[in-house]
């Protein structure tokens, strides 16, 4: 029998969706008659905006005529994406990322997990506690790992505890680490990162020479304007972080898949005799070599987005769930619940009433109001007590599961 990759077998738990999936599904089995409102993994609900849509059909009416046809994309994608990109999401607002730095891919799940290749096995990586489960997970899978505890927390990893306490702000480490991943806004806590804290963040990987790995998926629900929503906002921060982004919750593309990560030029890593290596080349190497790009009709797609008309629209859907997220604030406040995060994410992370465990009071919203939440527990030990709700919902559903959790 060929040997495994036995990394596999420290994974503590099933991935945490689908595991929500298959208690969902079973519940939903025995109960036939309940009206079941999912809240559990941010997946968009809306259809399409119409601009990228419309745009997506053209493209593939071109994709029909051999005169118009395209093959293969160029590897970091094409130049009329990424310059929309470099213009629209970073120089517009006076942040320096040239197009040529940007890499399309399916999805900032799939970079969060590949990133870390690139880099020594032997490195330190630090990671929130809770944390979003795919950084610290693939990080295990690579073997750069011992063993989970019974907290679930794996030997070898950097946790930094994100709680009421610290405001969930990640506190900086107490030692040297190597690589950081961070995510402002934060999927599972809904927190923001103020522009100190990324400063802060920015100097310590500066004096460490650490690579900060910046997850700014949800970059498009703020709506402070002093919070930063590119950590290219900072100075120097160039020289030491990578920066991930997505359609998928701006434009509701978690099932048409594109997304993108930024490798400034400036960003060095470092071989065991002391050379500095552009992380660029690297990660052009690794991902020419193992993906072959985003569609041509999804690139049009995610193109479109930056048009008046596509903006507007991209505006108009993340408005809808940014208000689904004020009322759901409101009115679980108003029903005596302990709520952060939503204002300036599409997240809500909720005290467990009465000191409930997290997976406890998942099963009870389950089973009494037919509501599904994620466990805070699922994201790490810091996140026992806590679930986090999507506003990722139709409205007259978040009406419904509003109205069901206040009468629990
Ligand atoms: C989540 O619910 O945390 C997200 O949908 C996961 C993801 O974007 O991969």
């Amino acid at each position: 029998m060929a040997l495994l990759n036995e990394h596999y077998l420290k994974l503590a738990a099933g991935y945490l969706f689908p595991e929500i999936g298959r208690r969902t599904a079973a519940f939903a089995e025995a109960n036939p008659d309940a009206d079941v409102i999912r809240m559990g993994i941010g997946d968009v609900v809306r259809g399409l905006p119409r601009p990228v849509a419309d745009a997506m059909k053209a493209a593939c009416e071109e994709l029909a005529h051999d005169e118009s046809f395209h093959g293969y994309p160029p590897a970091r994608g094409y130049d009329f994406l990424l310059e929309a990109i470099a213009g629209h999401e970073f120089n517009a607002r006076g942040v320096p990322v040239d197009a040529d730095e940007i890499f399309l891919s399916d999805g900032s799940k799939c970079d969060s997990a590949n990133i870390q290749e690139i880099f020594g096995l032997d490195q330190r990586v630090a990671l929130t506690d809770p944390v979003y489960p795919v950084y610290c997970d693939s990080n295990v899978m690579a073997g750069r790992t011992g063993p989970a505890d019974e907290q679930g927390r794996y030997e070898g990893l950097v946790y930094l505890p994100c709680t009421a306490e610290n405001g969930f702000r990640p506190p900086l480490p107490d030692g040297h680490v190597d690589l950081v991943y961070l995510c402002s806004p934060n999927n599972p806590t809904g927190a923001v990162m103020t522009r100190q804290d990324l400063a802060a963040w920015v100097e310590y990987a500066r004096r460490e020479g650490a690579v900060l790995l910046f997850d700014a998926a949800y970059e498009a629900y703020v709506t402070d304007p002093e919070i930063p929503r590119s950590i290219y906002e900072i100075d120097g921060a160039r020289e030491v972080a990578v920066e991930m982004r997505s359609f998928s919750k701006t434009a509701g593309f978690t099932g048409v898949r594109c997304a993108f990560t930024v490798v400034p030029h400036e960003l060095m890593g470092s071989t065991a005799a002391g050379e500095a290596v552009p992380l660029h080349g690297l990660w052009d190497r690794r991902q020419s070599t193992k993906y072959n790009g985003v569609s041509y009709p999804v690139q049009k797609g995610a193109a479109a987005c930056y048009t008046p008309e596509g903006k507007a629209a991209v505006g108009e859907l993340v408005g809808f769930y940014q208000e689904n997220a004020r009322l759901m604030k409101r009115d679980l406040i108003e029903a005596g619940y302990t709520v952060h995060g939503a204002d300036n994410a599409p997240y809500l992370w909720i005290a467990c009433p009465g000191g409930a465990g997290s997976w406890d009071f998942f099963d009870r919203l389950l089973q009494e109001a037919h509501v599904v939440c994620t466990p805070g527990a699922g994201f790490g030990a810091a996140g026992e007590g806590y679930v986090r709700l999507s506003a990722f919902q139709q409205r007259p559903l978040v009406e419904e599961a509003l109205r069901r959790i206040r009468a629990l």
